[in-house]
């Protein structure tokens, strides 16, 4: 089969032909119509990723076609429309990965494939009112925003919520979850095109981080916020508690821009907020997230669709960030 290859940091990734995976029991191949691109594609390519492994067939988000499976049991799903779920052996507890936690696209061979092999208790059938790219886009944003938004922030309606960085694959997700649970967003962004896009799929308002003064913009829109899903932490972190409503939740699952910076910790607890951590999602968080996209018919938000043999020009696009949302691969 053919797939997109990085056979070592700082290379750029080569389509060529592999062998076919061969299945053992439990294991289903999936014929891949659609994939998408997460950050830590992006971070996998340079080397900054615990754990890599050369060769490696990136790509952690994946819909398609049921082609093989490895158990007579799993017969009915041959042929099935489905999407993957990427978030592998999360273990015994809801409340964080276990041990043998693992993503798809490393270390095992992921979505940027003819086919990837997974197991059969990874597949959801994939929404019917979604094209293969908007499905391809769903996964791994998808549970990490909602399992951030609901399982982790307790996120409802009426409550004011901040996505920092709403370009991300994530923070669109988030701002289309947010949405339709009946929040009222704001959004922070490094452009002010997205910031406009951003209120099109209903976001109150937005401010840009690069301006000196974002955080009092902010303050003079909202009096606080109940809840702030951010992936960025950077210096723009320390204005969180101060942004904050009482009882305030801080959740957050990347580091794109840093680290935490020095924090006013009597705001933290006077105002008593809480620091939440995540990390994509349990078997029940990926459920009730293809639920609530069903539910809402939320369509994803796709930035670009490239060729699958055009990867490394989509893995350039995210290394600038000129994306909103989701950038996509199509299969041929
Ligand atoms: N722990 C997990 O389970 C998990 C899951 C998914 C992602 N992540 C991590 O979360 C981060 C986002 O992932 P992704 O795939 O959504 O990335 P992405 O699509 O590449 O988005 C990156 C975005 O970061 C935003 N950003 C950059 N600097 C910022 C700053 N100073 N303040 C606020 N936002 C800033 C930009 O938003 P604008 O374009 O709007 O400026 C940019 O578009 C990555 O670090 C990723 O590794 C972790």
């Amino acid at each position: 089969m053919k797939a997109i290859v990085l056979e070592a940091a700082g290379k750029p990734l080569i389509c060529k032909e592999v062998e076919k995976p061969a299945l053992a029991p439990g294991e289903v191949l999936v014929q891949i119509k659609a994939a998408a691109l997460n950050r830590r594609d992006y971070w996998i390519t340079i080397g900054k990723y615990a754990g890599i492994k050369y060769p490696i067939i990136l790509g952690s988000d994946g819909a398609g076609v049921v082609a093989e499976v490895g158990s007579d049991t799993d017969q009915h799903w041959i042929n099935k429309e489905v999407v993957i779920n990427p978030s592998n052996n999360y273990g015994q507890s809801d409340n964080y990965q276990g041990a043998d936690f693992k993503i798809l696209g490393l270390p095992d061979d992921g979505t940027f494939a003819e086919y990837v092999k997974t197991r059969a208790e990874y597949l959801h059938p994939k929404p019917t009112h979604l094209t293969w790219e908007q499905a391809a886009a769903i996964p791994l944003a998808g549970v990490t925003a909602y399992r951030a938004l609901f399982t982790k922030a307790k996120a409802k309606k009426g409550d004011k919520v901040l996505i920092s960085g709403v370009g991300a694959g994530t923070g669109a997700f988030a701002l289309q979850l947010a949405v339709a649970a009946g929040c009222h967003v704001f959004v922070t962004s490094g452009n002010g095109e997205k910031i406009e896009r951003a209120k099109h799929l209903g976001a109150a308002a937005g401010v840009n981080y690069k301006a000196q003064d974002w955080a009092e913009q902010l303050k003079l829109m909202v009096h606080g916020f109940d809840i702030i899903v951010d992936s960025a932490l950077g210096t723009g972190f320390a204005k969180f508690p101060d942004l904050c409503n009482p009882g305030g939740r801080i959740v957050i699952f990347g580091g794109t821009a840093g680290n935490i910076p020095p924090l006013d910790g009597r705001k933290v607890f006077w105002k008593q907020l809480q620091l939440l951590g995540t990390t994509m999602g349990t078997h029940d968080d990926f459920t009730a997230m293809i639920n609530f996209v069903n539910q809402h018919q939320i369509g994803p938000i796709v930035d670009e669709v490239f060729c699958f043999k055009d990867a490394q020009k989509a893995i350039d696009k995210m290394a600038d960030s000129s994306q909103f949302g989701k950038i996509v691969l199509q299969n041929l």
